[in-house]
């Protein structure tokens, strides 16, 4: 099954929509965190006590050297907590990636703009790939058709990597990826309310309980 994600340091909404979807955990990067004036460690926290039992963590890197990438990603990996580490995958940062998978950390590969970039982090052994679909759209790109090319290849090689695809600004491209049968995808929370947001569900709901009410007054179904 899909693992779904919510890409966000905002422990409020993570609680409300724990609640009516399957939430396998949260994602952040560090603008996300910026943004939320919160650090990763207080994050993580208050993301533990909305989500309950074991949720998975994708935090990211914010050194620039191999070196350093690897030393930050044990320290992440130490946090006691289910957690994935998130990699840009630039030069260095695949350089980085062979490494500590030899350490058997779990890495995911991030900033995915082109099918090489995802292709090669799963050569070098990225347990998860996350291809950017809107803002490879927004570069007049086709977020959609970078991560068919990248699943295609990890079936045609039999790569175990996920494609945990990301960057979201409508339904229709969650919808469109996850009709290619990716492992994993992460959603804004504007993106996830939009899930329930069409404007014939509430008048169809409402017509029910008229109909119900002009004929049955408070009784319930049951009662009837
Ligand atoms: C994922 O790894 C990124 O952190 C994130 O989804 C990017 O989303 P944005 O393009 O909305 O900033």
């Amino acid at each position: 099954m899909i693992e779904l994600y919510l890409d966000t340091a905002d422990a409020v909404a993570v609680k409300r929509f724990n609640q009516c979807l399957p939430l396998t955990g949260v994602t952040t990067n560090p603008s996300i965190l910026a943004k939320s004036k919160q650090g990763l460690n207080e994050t993580l926290k208050n993301m533990q006590d909305a989500l309950g039992e074991t949720p998975r963590f994708h935090a990211q890197v914010v050194s620039t050297t191999v070196e350093g990438m690897v030393a930050e990603a044990r320290q992440i990996n130490e946090l006691p907590y289910d957690m994935v580490v998130k990699v840009p995958a630039t030069e260095i940062g695949l350089a980085a990636i062979k490494l500590m998978k030899k350490e058997g950390i779990t890495v995911l590969a991030t900033a995915i703009y082109t099918v090489q970039q995802g292709f090669l982090a799963a050569l070098c052994g990225a347990d998860y790939l996350a291809p950017y679909v809107n803002r490879i759209d927004a570069m007049n790109g086709n977020g959609v058709e970078v991560v068919a090319d990248i699943q295609l290849l990890l079936d045609q090689n039999q790569l175990p990597a996920k494609i945990l695809a990301a960057s979201f600004k409508n339904i229709q491209q969650a919808i469109e990826v996850m009709k290619l049968g990716i492992g994993a995808i992460t959603l804004p929370v504007d993106v996830a309310a939009q899930m329930f947001a069409h404007p014939a569900v509430q008048p169809a709901v409402d017509q029910f309980s008229q109909d119900w009410e002009e004929a049955f007054a408070d009784k319930l179904s049951f009662e009837s």
